[in-house]
């Protein structure tokens, strides 16, 4: 098997030492305000506020290869009329010539190549809260003569701030785009006279009645060359990887008129033997006032370097809060780097923006939203509460969450999936069962992680009508699963719940929900309690005993949970079904929940080991829907064991790993997470596909010809689920109201290991000794050198730094 790269810990950095890696491996610069998606290759796309309306940069989803164009620098040697570029592809030279190194770091790429006594190094980032990206490069002549070469920065511009328009409307688009040439950059304009000819009118891309800029300049550098027009700079019949005016040594300096607009800058330069010389490409959506400001900024070209560290102290600072060493070195990276900059990068980005997602949703979808949540709790407690209140406010007032969130949200003046504007607006005329009970495991979290008490009693407007403290708007989540009950007594599955491809309806039940309600209940009565609201208590205890009989009589079958009842009364997830008779989710809820019986839990469990488990993790259940399907499984339109269809669903083995440290098996909450460690996977690329460094939607599971490859990069749910599981499960980790309790569930061989955490602006450095070699269990803890009582360190014994021994046993 084939290695393409390695973790650098110490940097905080992948390295990619193969540049033809299995799939494009991405990484996320900058923000939603101007993000951008960068390839090992350098290809990918930028937008301003929206991948879908304020694309920058082209970019063909779903083409081959997966990741043209990009952010291409070509370099042509004038006396051997050779040329390649600053990152392998797109000219692709023979690997046998050309060397390349990729660097993938928290918000920034970098990139290195050496072919025939040239050696490049290429950064590429966004400058913290700025709104235009940087390309520097560096070109140093290692030769033993003098060399004379040809830099070619190239951009291709959409011709339509719309990727749709600008992908299919070409009969519009193509007479809107122009590009001029002014010292030392390209301006494109789009719709430049809007304007004059009353701007504003529906149809024209930029509503507001302005034209639209962009630039693509150089400092550090005289440009020679330039061309504006994409199809003369490639010439016809050629494409990125051996453009026209490369080839030829010199741009045309033809710009565009109803075509396709381009930024390419040519620049000459004679180096020295040993002689480096360093330039700054600058691209963003202004017009030529302010690009020129942007380029003064790098007249000193060390800005780079202070802007890069900026970046770097802004990230490692945040993902330092929580670093670990165990004796798992691919454990070590997801928790202290990748897993948790990807817990940011959903937390950020949600689904706006990859190689699969291309930006459309114009909102925040309210499930995956309050989960994202979760991910980033234990590094950066107060954003993670900014964003809880932003979904609290998007509660309706009959306690139901709204499907979609629009980036545009007004607490107290939205629609409800009932009216009929709101549901045109987003798509979404239907609840789903599962949205608002998210904010149960999210709030408690956010509680004892911050000790924050007094939120429980902020006031939050609800996003149609009235306000009400944070406790009320969990009372009124509760009550809307209360008024949907079904048959069994159990929640209706609406719309759908945590799996979008189930269809329960208005009257089949959802055991996902009801454990889901069992959690919420469990919450609640437990902030009731603190603040000594007996009554809510007893409505609570209520609730929850009525409910918990109900699963136990309806939904055990005795070494299973069933999945759900349809409304003619079909059982999913039966064992008596001769598809999908076994479900995972319901086997690890009836855990993360607190309703299993400890008896229950390992049988279910152990039928998960036995019957859902792979070894690129376990699937969603088994067998795949093939007869059984429309309306209720949609999931049966899938390919067998793929996404929703017995696939190996990457969020839920989140909740495995943490079910079983639950129940203290640390040695297999260990496994699954091995199983589906990216990094784990680091030598095995060609199966895996995507990054070894990010967790993917889901996995193809046994009855696929490709068994283990993965799918979705970058954007899903399991960052926040696993990063949970890891950090509170493994590691055993637990803010609780008073303090912070340790617990780890680890593998027993492990004797081992050491951990950094802040807790309340306090530092923990907290070392585990396992002299025994168990599973879980804590014998001894000493706290600065007093041994306490039980494994809970009380927040009022804590000091600014903290010495923690745990001995486990
Ligand atoms: C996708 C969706 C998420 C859903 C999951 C299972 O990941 O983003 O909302 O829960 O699929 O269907």
């Amino acid at each position: 098997m084939m290695k393409y790269g390695y973790f650098d810990g110490d940097n905080k950095e992948y390295v990619i030492t193969k540049p033809n890696t299995p799939a494009p491996w991405a990484n996320y610069l900058g923000s939603p305000e101007y993000g951008a998606i960068i390839s090992n290759n350098a290809g990918g796309y930028s937008f301003v506020k929206s991948g879908a309306n304020g694309r920058i940069i082209r970019y063909r989803f779903n083409s081959t290869p997966a990741d043209q164009p990009g952010r291409y620098i070509y370099i042509r040697d004038r006396e051997m009329a050779d040329y390649w570029s600053a990152s392998w592809q797109p000219v692709g030279k023979d690997l046998s010539e050309y060397e390349s190194e990729c660097r993938h770091g928290t918000a920034y790429t970098a990139m290195k190549s050496k072919y025939k006594g040239i050696e490049t190094d290429t950064l590429y980032y966004v400058p913290l809260d700025k709104t235009y990206e940087v390309w520097r490069l560096k070109v140093t002549n290692q030769d033993e003569r003098p060399r004379k070469l040809s830099l070619f920065g190239y951009v291709e511009f959409t011709n339509d701030a719309n990727y749709e328009q600008d992908t299919v409307n070409l009969q519009y688009t193509q007479f809107i785009s122009k590009t001029y040439f002014r010292e030392n950059m390209i301006l494109q304009a789009i719709n430049e006279h809007v304007s004059e000819v009353g701007g504003g009118a529906s149809g024209l891309s930029d509503e507001a009645g302005e034209g639209i800029w962009r630039f693509f300049g150089v400092q550090g550098a005289e440009v020679n060359r330039y061309d504006g027009d994409r199809d003369i700079f490639v010439g016809d019949y050629r494409g990125y990887q051996n453009p026209a005016s490369v080839e030829q040594g010199a741009c045309t300096n033809t710009l565009n008129y109803n075509g396709n607009s381009c930024g390419a800058l040519q620049i000459d330069v004679e180096l020295a033997p040993g002689e480096t010389k360093e330039i700054v490409f600058l691209l963003g959506a202004y017009g030529e006032a302010d690009a020129r400001q942007i380029l003064g900024r790098y007249e000193t070209l060390t800005v780079v370097e202070e802007e890069l560290q900026e970046l770097k102290s802004y990230w490692h600072s945040k993902l330092d809060r929580f670093q670990v060493q165990t004796p798992d070195d691919n454990f070590n990276q997801m928790v202290n780097v990748w897993n948790a900059y990807q817990c940011f990068i959903t937390f950020i980005w949600s689904r706006a923006a990859s190689f699969q997602y291309c930006g459309l949703r114009n909102g925040l979808g309210y499930r995956d939203t309050v989960q994202d949540i979760q991910g980033i709790m234990h590094l950066e407690p107060e954003l993670a509460r900014e964003r809880l209140t932003l979904m609290l406010s998007a509660q309706v007032s009959n306690g139901g969450g709204l499907p979609l969130v629009k980036f545009d949200h007004r607490p107290g003046h939205e629609g409800t999936p009932d009216d009929p504007d709101y549901a045109r607006e987003t798509g979404h005329p239907f609840y789903r069962a599962d949205d608002a009970l998210w904010l149960f495991p999210t709030t408690i979290r956010y509680l004892k992680e911050s000790g924050n008490w007094a939120y429980v009693d902020e006031v939050i407007p609800f996003s149609d009508q009235g306000e009400g403290t944070v406790y009320e708007h969990l009372r009124r989540a509760i009550q809307f699963s209360i008024d949907r009950l079904g048959e069994h007594g159990m929640p209706v599955g609406l719309h759908a719940d945590w799996n979008d491809a189930l269809r329960l309806g208005a009257h089949g039940e959802s055991l996902f929900v009801a454990f889901q309600l069992y959690l919420a209940l469990g919450v609640y009565k437990e902030i009731a309690a603190h603040k000594q609201d007996d009554a809510q208590v007893h409505w609570a205890e209520q609730l929850r005993a009525a409910l918990g009989d109900n699963i136990q009589k309806h939904a055990w079958e005795g070494d299973r949970f069933v999945r759900g009842f349809t409304e003619d009364g079909y059982v999913v997830g039966s064992r008596e079904n001769e598809e999908a008779s076994l479900w995972l989710n319901p086997q690890t809820w009836s855990i993360l929940s607190g309703f299993a019986e400890p008896e229950q839990a390992r049988t279910a469990m152990d039928l998960v080991y036995e019957q859902l488990n792979t070894e690129y993790g376990a699937m969603l259940f088994y067998p795949p829907f093939k007869k059984f399907g429309l309306p209720v499984a949609r999931m049966a339109l899938f390919n067998g064991t793929t996404k929703e269809n017995a696939g190996i669903f990457s969020q839920p083995q989140g909740w495995l790993i943490q079910a079983e440290t639950m129940l203290g098996r640390g040695n297999r909450a260990y496994q699954y997470f091995t199983e589906i460690n990216p990094a784990a996977m680091n030598d095995k690329a060609e199966i895996r596909k995507i990054e070894p460094y990010v967790h993917g939607q889901s996995i193809e599971g046994i009855d696929s010809p490709f068994f283990g490859r993965g799918h979705v990069h970058w954007l899903t749910g399991t960052a926040s689920t696993v990063m949970v599981s890891l950090a509170e499960g493994i590691m055993g980790v637990q803010p609780t109201f008073d303090g912070l309790r340790l617990d780890p569930c680890i593998p027993s061989t492990w004797s081992e290991f050491s951990m950094y955490r802040e807790f309340r602006s306090k530092r923990l450095r907290i070392k585990v000794e396992n002299p025994n070699h168990v599973e879980k269990g804590v014998a001894k803890v000493m706290l600065n050198g007093e041994e306490l009582e039980g494994n809970l360190l009380p927040d009022d014994r804590l000091r600014e730094n903290n010495d923690v021994l745990v001995l486990m046993g």
